[in-house]
C-alpha cells in the first residue's frame, strides 16, 4: 500500500481501539474490586482475557499496523530503537515503535498469567492456596508497575514526536509523514 505524505492517515482499525479501552476498562474494573467485589471481580478478570484472545487473533488476521508482523521486533531491532531512544534520537513508527511492541507483548502475557492463575484459585487444587494467591496479586502489581511505565512512555513519545499518540489511539489516526 502507498502510504500518502501529507494530511493524516488512519493507523489503528476499530477493533484494536475498542480492544485498548475495554482493557483498561477490565483491568480497571478487576483491581478496583479485587478486595470485596468476587464476582465483578473475576467476571471483569475473564472479560479481559478473552479480549486478549480476539486480540491475538486480530493480530494475524486484522489491518496492517494491527499485524503482530507488522510490529513485533527482532531482538536487534529492538537493541537498535532502544539504543537509539537512550540517545534521544529514536525513528518514527507509524505503527508501535520496537519499545512499545515488547511493551505490549509483555502486558497481554501479564493478563493471560494473571487471569490463568486466577481461574486456578477457583479450582478444587487451587481453592484456599495462599501461595497462589500471593502469586496472583503479584503479578496484577507487577501489570499495574508495567502499566504506569507504559502510559508514561506514550505521553514522552507524544511529546518528543509532536504528536498525539493518545487521541491517536481513539480516534485511528496520525500524522502521515
Ligand atoms: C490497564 C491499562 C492498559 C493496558 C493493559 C494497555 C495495553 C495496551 C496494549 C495491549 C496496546 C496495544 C494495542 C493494540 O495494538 O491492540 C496498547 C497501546 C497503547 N496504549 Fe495502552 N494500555 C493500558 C492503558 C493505557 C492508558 C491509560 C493509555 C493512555 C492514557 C494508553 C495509551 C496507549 C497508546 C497511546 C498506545 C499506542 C502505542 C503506540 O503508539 O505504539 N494505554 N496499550
Ligand atoms: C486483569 C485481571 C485481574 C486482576 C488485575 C486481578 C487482581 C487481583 C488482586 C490485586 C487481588 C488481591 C486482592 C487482595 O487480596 O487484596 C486479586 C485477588 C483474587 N482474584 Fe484476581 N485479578 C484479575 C483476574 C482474576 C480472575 C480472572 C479471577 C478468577 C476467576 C480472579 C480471582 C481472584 C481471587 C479468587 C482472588 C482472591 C480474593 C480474596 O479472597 O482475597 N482474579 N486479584
Amino acid at each position: 500500500m502507498i502510504e500518502p505524505v501529507s494530511g493524516r492517515i488512519r493507523v489503528w482499525d476499530l477493533p484494536v481501539r475498542i480492544f485498548h479501552w475495554s482493557l483498561v476498562a477490565c483491568f480497571a474494573t478487576a483491581w478496583l474490586s479485587s478486595d470485596d467485589a468476587e464476582a465483578l471481580h473475576q467476571w471483569a478478570g475473564y472479560l479481559a482475557l478473552g479480549l486478549v484472545a480476539i486480540r491475538t487473533l486480530w493480530g494475524f488476521v486484522g489491518s496492517r499496523h494491527a499485524r503482530f508482523s507488522d510490529f513485533v521486533p527482532s531482538p536487534t531491532d529492538f537493541c537498535e530503537y532502544a539504543g537509539q531512544a537512550l540517545r534521544g534520537n529514536e525513528p518514527r513508527y507509524l505503527g508501535h515503535n520496537p519499545a512499545a511492541a515488547v511493551m505490549i507483548l509483555f502486558l497481554l502475557s501479564m493478563i493471560i498469567f494473571i487471569g490463568f492463575s486466577g481461574w486456578l484459585m477457583t479450582t478444587d487444587m487451587g481453592w484456599g492456596n495462599d501461595t497462589l494467591e500471593e502469586i496472583h496479586e503479584l503479578a496484577a502489581e507487577l501489570a499495574l508497575t508495567a502499566v504506569v511505565v507504559h502510559v508514561a512512555a506514550a505521553i514522552y513519545e507524544s511529546v518528543h514526536q509532536r504528536e498525539n499518540l493518545v487521541r491517536a489511539m481513539i480516534d485511528g489516526y496520525k500524522r502521515a509523514r
